[in-house]
């Protein structure tokens, strides 16, 4: 007989029934004459009681062990009020056993799987499907699951069209490492796993499907992070005939979906915007996490002429005077937190930044001989400081200076506990830097190199340092939740950014010639943006880790160590690919 319900089940109103239970025994327990077991499986857990006047059958579950898989036939009762456990969806209930049929052992266990700190990271994804049997850890997987579901309503009800896209494709250019395939067919080339599917969707644009969207694997060869994988999740979406608005409209619709059917909540639209500069300068960050206040204020007026060296020269070379209040912490502001914040600001990269504290019998700063009091005070009047509370504030070139506050700020808030991590909060960061400085005197995209450049800006031939792009960034709670731009469609355009890159015209055409030439046939205006899935659900399920929300993920080292990958290959496996190792795999590799 097959189980009549799940383990998640049963309530007080099925007292009576007879009911076919299977599951794990989550936890056994034996008190002699009694044996309880908790039998659970996706949906829940559910008491079974063995009574001792069942000699036969409670001599069998004298038998059962942890993670033992078993069908239970017995009969619904309701808890004694006192027993009730509301802690458990079944927890009014629990099942008389009249039937036990052991379906499979388990051997002994690595861990314990209803205690969680009985096993390190590694044990656990080693066995991860164990670890997944934990309804902790299978909680984010189904959240993730409702999620898909809500966003692809959310897509459907628009229009969109989901089309997959290859995995097995030529290089992309979002700027990573590529991960490659080599090709049997044509020894010594070499597919690309896509970092997206960009130039994919592009195309689809083109070739007419105007609302394309795809829940998608994209794969990075890149330094992990707690909110990095090598492979993850995008949602990603595309619109002809389209702007900046119809991208924001469509992803405002979803995350509204996402918000009123996993959460339970309503999100106000629209979201608010603010310009990357805007974001620089008020948050010193690109994601500002808006659930805490300690903005960023420019003070350069009131440092003007105040005879302190460091601000005079940083002011005098083009730079900036700026800084944060840290509200009513000026009294345990010891000099060793003051040592620790010195270093972790050189840290960044930083020279240091000057700390004022407004203590009861005034203000108190290293610099206050050589400017004043009066001096300290207006600069606390500027950002809104009274007593208590402590400054730091930074003078360097305007770059440096958002770092450093920027970083200070929510390390400050973390450390002080000043986010308020009930409320999310949600805005788009748009006007993006079309360029990044790569390091070696040249220029890259920051966002892709289709992104359209500010078309204004671009007439006007401002430098490409200072040229704004039509990207845009969506934020949440300080993190990156996707990103995305209106696309340039026009092949002089193209060219242009092409050039202002440095890449030249064979170059372009061997890397991205196939897109270039299909926007010589009928290209619509178009735009689109990629949601960092993982990430999405992480924020959801208010995990810090992003392998919580995986199924199968990468170790840091991006390793699988459930099944072994990367793994070794034949011989012969190499010979068939025109590959040759270089170096000997020694077994310590493993
Ligand atoms: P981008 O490169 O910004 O844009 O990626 C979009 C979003 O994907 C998430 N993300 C990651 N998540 C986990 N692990 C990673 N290694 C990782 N890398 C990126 C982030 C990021 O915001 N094709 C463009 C989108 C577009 O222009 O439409 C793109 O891929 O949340």
């Amino acid at each position: 007989m097959k189980r009549t319900h799940t383990c998640g089940a049963l309530r007080p109103e099925d007292e009576g029934s007879r009911v076919v239970l299977e599951g794990w025994v989550h936890r056994h327990r034996d008190l002699g004459g009694l044996v309880f077991l908790d039998l659970r499986d996706r949906y829940g857990m559910t008491q079974v009681v063995f009574e001792p006047e069942r000699e036969e059958l409670i001599a069998q579950a004298h038998k059962l062990h942890a993670e033992y898989v078993v069908r239970v036939t017995g009969q619904v009762r309701r808890r004694p009020d006192s027993m009730v456990n509301p802690n458990m969806d079944t927890g009014g209930v629990e099942v008389e056993a009249l039937e036990l049929e052991l379906i499979n052992k388990a051997a002994v266990l690595p861990f314990t799987i209803s205690d969680p700190d009985s096993a390190n990271d590694e044990l656990r994804l080693t066995y991860r499907y164990m670890d997944l049997r934990r309804p902790e850890q299978a909680r984010f997987l189904k959240v993730r699951h409702r999620m898909t579901r809500s966003i692809r309503a959310s897509l459907e009800e628009r229009d969109f069209m989901e089309i997959e896209t290859p995995i097995l494709m030529k290089s992309t250019p979002e700027g990573a490492r590529d991960y490659l395939v080599p090709s049997r067919e044509y020894p010594g080339r070499f597919y690309a796993l896509p970092q997206s599917p960009q130039t994919y969707k592009q195309i689809l644009m083109l070739a007419g499907f105007d609302r394309y969207y795809q829940i998608v694997k994209c794969f990075r060869d890149e330094d992990l992070r707690s909110d990095r994988q090598p492979e993850f999740t995008q949602v990603d979406l595309e619109m002809s005939f389209a702007d900046e608005e119809d991208v924001f409209e469509a992803c405002e619709a979803l995350m509204a979906r996402l918000f009123r059917d996993v959460r339970d909540e309503e999100l106000s639209l629209p979201l608010p915007r603010m310009t990357w500069n805007e974001a620089m300068d008020r948050y010193g960050s690109d994601k500002p996490d808006l659930r805490f206040g300690m903005e960023i204020v420019d003070l350069c007026e009131t440092a003007k002429g105040s005879g302190f060296k460091v601000f005079d020269s940083a002011l005098e070379a083009g730079g900036v005077v700026r800084g944060i209040a840290l509200p009513g912490q000026a009294d345990s502001f010891s000099r060793k937190k003051q040592d620790k914040i010195q270093d972790y600001v050189r840290h960044l990269g930083g020279k240091g930044v000057v700390i004022v504290r407004w203590l009861e019998d005034g203000i108190s700063s290293p610099i206050e001989k050589v400017t004043g009091k009066d001096f300290l005070e207006r600069l606390a009047a500027g950002l809104g400081a009274g007593p208590g509370d402590v400054l730091f504030l930074a003078a360097a070139p305007r770059r440096e200076v958002c770092k450093v506050l920027g970083n200070l700020r929510l390390k400050l808030a973390g450390e002080y506990d000043l986010i308020d991590r009930k409320r999310s909060e949600l805005l788009w960061v748009t006007d993006f830097p079309m360029f990044e400085e790569d390091g070696d005197g040249g220029l890259v995209a920051a966002h892709h190199p289709f992104t359209q450049p500010d078309p204004k800006g671009l007439a006007e031939k401002v430098p490409p340092a200072e040229l704004l792009s039509r990207g845009y960034d969506l934020v949440m709670d300080g993190v990156e939740l996707g990103s995305g731009s209106v696309r340039i469609h026009d092949e002089e355009m193209q060219q242009q950014v092409f050039d202002l890159l440095g890449i030249a015209p064979e170059e372009a055409r061997a890397k991205f010639g196939f897109l270039l030439e299909a926007f010589r046939y009928g290209a619509p205006p178009h735009a689109g943006f990629a949601f960092g899935f993982d990430r999405l659900v992480m924020l959801f399920t208010g995990t810090e880790n992003i392998r919580d929300v995986i199924a199968f993920p990468k170790t840091t080292t991006a390793a699988s160590l459930m099944d072994g990958a990367p793994g070794d290959v034949d011989d012969n496996q190499l010979e068939e690919l025109g590959l040759m190792r270089r170096k000997k795999l020694d077994s310590s590799d493993h």
